[in-house]
């Protein structure tokens, strides 16, 4: 049996990799054998988790595109690349002014095409790459309150096929992984507003009727970040409890 690990000798770029989903993930390649670069504008947390897992940390606000391809350039080339970093407001959409649907398009959206912008030609020359983007399944469902939110995970989505088209014959995978509700701060601050009754109907959305873990969330990206998954990409993997299932 190979004793070596799935993800021995790849370096791996997670944005928002310090708290909730993005710190398991960064856990996760780090156990698998990756090198991990750990991107967040919150440093302090990145660094604590970077010293306990043997990663690095670096503080980054992903809605800063000249410094995305900065921080890209000077702790590259990567292998793998995680876009994680995510924001989410909760307003109807009458509600919503310009700013939101601003920071929600840069940080959930934007981020995605600089980070992807700068470690793209790297993959390219090297003739592998794996790209995981972080989506939702508000992405493909739409949300009650959420509506530019959904809209900019939708636009990862199909973002992710088109770089799937345009790389698949370089060696280059690229899939997107669609969470249901993932017990994280995000989620947390959502149901400190939303109370007990929003927590059990995002419990009774999923047909398994519970939250899903950052962990659970982490396996599907390794996987999709090994060498076995080399036969699949443009696609969007629910980790939803079978919430998306019949979207
Ligand atoms: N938790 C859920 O239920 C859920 C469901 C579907 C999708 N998601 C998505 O999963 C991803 C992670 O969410 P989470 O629940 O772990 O969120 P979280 O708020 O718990 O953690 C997000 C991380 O991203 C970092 N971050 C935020 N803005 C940033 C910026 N501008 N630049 C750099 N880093 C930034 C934060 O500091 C934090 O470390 C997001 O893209 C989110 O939209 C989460």
């Amino acid at each position: 049996m190979d004793a070596r690990r799935a993800l021995e000798g790849r370096r791996a770029f997670v944005t928002g990799g310090a708290n909730g989903i993005g710190a398991a993930i960064a856990r996760r390649l780090s156990i698998e054998g990756a090198e991990v670069v750990i991107a967040d504008i919150d440093i302090g947390s990145a660094a604590l988790l970077a010293q306990d897992i043997g990663a690095r940390a670096v503080g980054l606000d992903v809605a800063d595109l000249g410094r995305v391809r900065e921080v890209v350039d000077a702790s590259g080339p990567f292998d793998i690349l995680v876009n994680n970093a995510g924001v989410d407001q909760h307003a109807f959409f009458t509600s919503t002014t310009i700013e939101q649907w601003r920071t929600l398009l840069s940080v959930n959206l934007e981020s995605v095409f600089a980070t992807t912008h700068a470690v793209l030609p790297a993959m390219q020359a090297a003739g592998f790459g794996r790209i995981i983007n972080i989506a939702s399944e508000a992405g493909r469902l739409g949300s009650r309150g959420g509506a530019v939110y959904a809209a900019a995970k939708g636009g990862v989505i199909a973002f992710t096929k088109s770089i799937a088209r345009e790389n698949a014959r370089k060696g280059i995978t690229a899939n997107a992984i669609a969470p249901g509700p993932i017990e994280t701060p995000l989620l947390r601050k959502a149901v400190e507003r939303g109370g007990a009754a929003l927590l059990e109907s995002m419990k009774a959305a999923t047909l398994l009727g519970r939250l899903g873990s950052p962990a659970e969330v982490a396996a599907a990206v390794a996987f999709l970040a090994c060498d076995e998954a080399s036969f699949i990409t443009g696609e969007t993997l629910g980790v939803s409890g079978g919430m998306g299932c019949s979207g």
